[in-house]
């Protein structure tokens, strides 16, 4: 069956199907090699979009402008605080107005309830930019960078070290459940994914011929990995409180040589970014100095090895990025 996804939502993984996820990754790598061309493609001109944060973001947004710039529309962007948003407009009435002017809304925020809210009152596609639960356009750039290194997806052995229970945990391991992959997530108990969301990627999974499992042994969890994945390990919008038992937690899980070599031999580093791999920002330094550790989720070493891959995903947000607004827009 043909795929249209033209004016459809994109909030989360879990709503789209495995052939809709393949025919946007296909979309995304045609606009890679148009862009490394410099093949004009101006499809949306006239087209007017509005990026809304609540939160920060270097790579999201700037996919999202770059994209909109290339396909010709005009991008208008809110930061956070600067609309009435929240404060004094609801979240309905928001989506409200801006469904009368604009084509498509992206939205960064809290909980996944708001972006869900936005696009059932805006009457246009909106674009989940992340929330405390998903992150969809992350995904899309993921597979595709694994798809470039590897050929393929389905059964690739996948690891996720870190908070697993966090939008990052939870969007991957629905994103290799629905292409499978075989997932693993090596955290310690206190941060798996919630028991229902398990429940749900191993029934995708079921499907797929990919796997699912958690465990909180690293040994067991890397070995013969072919991707090792990690994040923050303190999200955004979470109090700076839960620092120190988050580091208690998860030291034992940061990604260094020792992991990297009981994967497979060939095995690729990847990270949403951004990441805390030196004392080269202010949160880096700080935690450094209160906690004595240099480097968090991922050594220095290993973030800039070869294996790492880190900066291809972040190329890759912005042709994935073009691919969705694209094909929900046309
Ligand atoms: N990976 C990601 O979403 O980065 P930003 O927070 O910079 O958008
Ligand atoms: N888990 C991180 C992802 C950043 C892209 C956060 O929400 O801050």
């Amino acid at each position: 069956m043909p795929v249209n996804v033209r004016g459809r939502n994109f909030l989360k993984l879990l709503d789209y199907t495995p052939a809709e996820i393949r025919y946007l990754l296909d979309l995304a790598k045609e606009f890679k090699r148009m862009k490394r061309n410099g093949t004009p493609h101006r499809y949306l001109e006239g087209k007017n979009i509005v990026l809304l944060f609540e939160k920060t973001s270097t790579r999201t947004r700037c996919s999202f402008e770059v994209a909109g710039y290339d396909l010709g529309m005009n991008v208008t962007y809110l930061d956070p605080g600067s609309s009435q948003m929240g404060k004094k407009e609801s979240i309905a009435d928001t989506a409200r107005v801006l469904g009368r002017m604009y084509d498509g809304i992206e939205y960064r925020g809290f909980d996944q309830n708001l972006v869900e809210t936005l696009a059932k009152y805006a009457g246009v596609p909106v674009w989940n930019g992340l929330t405390d639960q998903f992150h969809p356009t992350q995904m899309l750039a993921d597979l595709m960078t694994m798809e470039e290194k590897f050929g393929h997806l389905k059964g690739l052995h996948f690891t996720y070290m870190g908070d697993a229970r966090n939008n990052m945990g939870n969007s991957l391991m629905i994103a290799c459940a629905k292409m499978g992959i075989h997932f693993t997530a090596c955290a310690p108990k206190e941060l798996f994914p919630a028991e229902n969301l398990i429940e749900t990627a191993k029934c995708i999974a079921a499907e797929s011929q990919g796997s699912v499992r958690m465990t909180e042994d690293v040994e067991e969890g890397t070995r013969d990995a072919d991707v090792i994945y990690t994040d923050i390990w303190v999200s955004m919008g979470e109090p700076d409180e839960v620092w120190n038992s988050r580091i208690q937690l998860l030291k034992p899980y940061q990604v260094d040589t020792k992991v990297m070599e009981n994967a497979s031999s060939d095995a690729i580093f990847m990270h949403c970014l951004p990441s805390f791999h030196d004392t080269n920002t202010t949160i880096g330094a700080d935690i450094a100095e209160k906690f004595g550790i240099p480097e968090m989720e991922v050594t220095d070493e290993v973030f800039e090895s070869k294996q790492s891959v880190v900066f291809d995903e972040a190329e890759n947000r912005m042709h994935t990025i073009k691919a969705v607004i694209y094909a929900t827009l046309c």
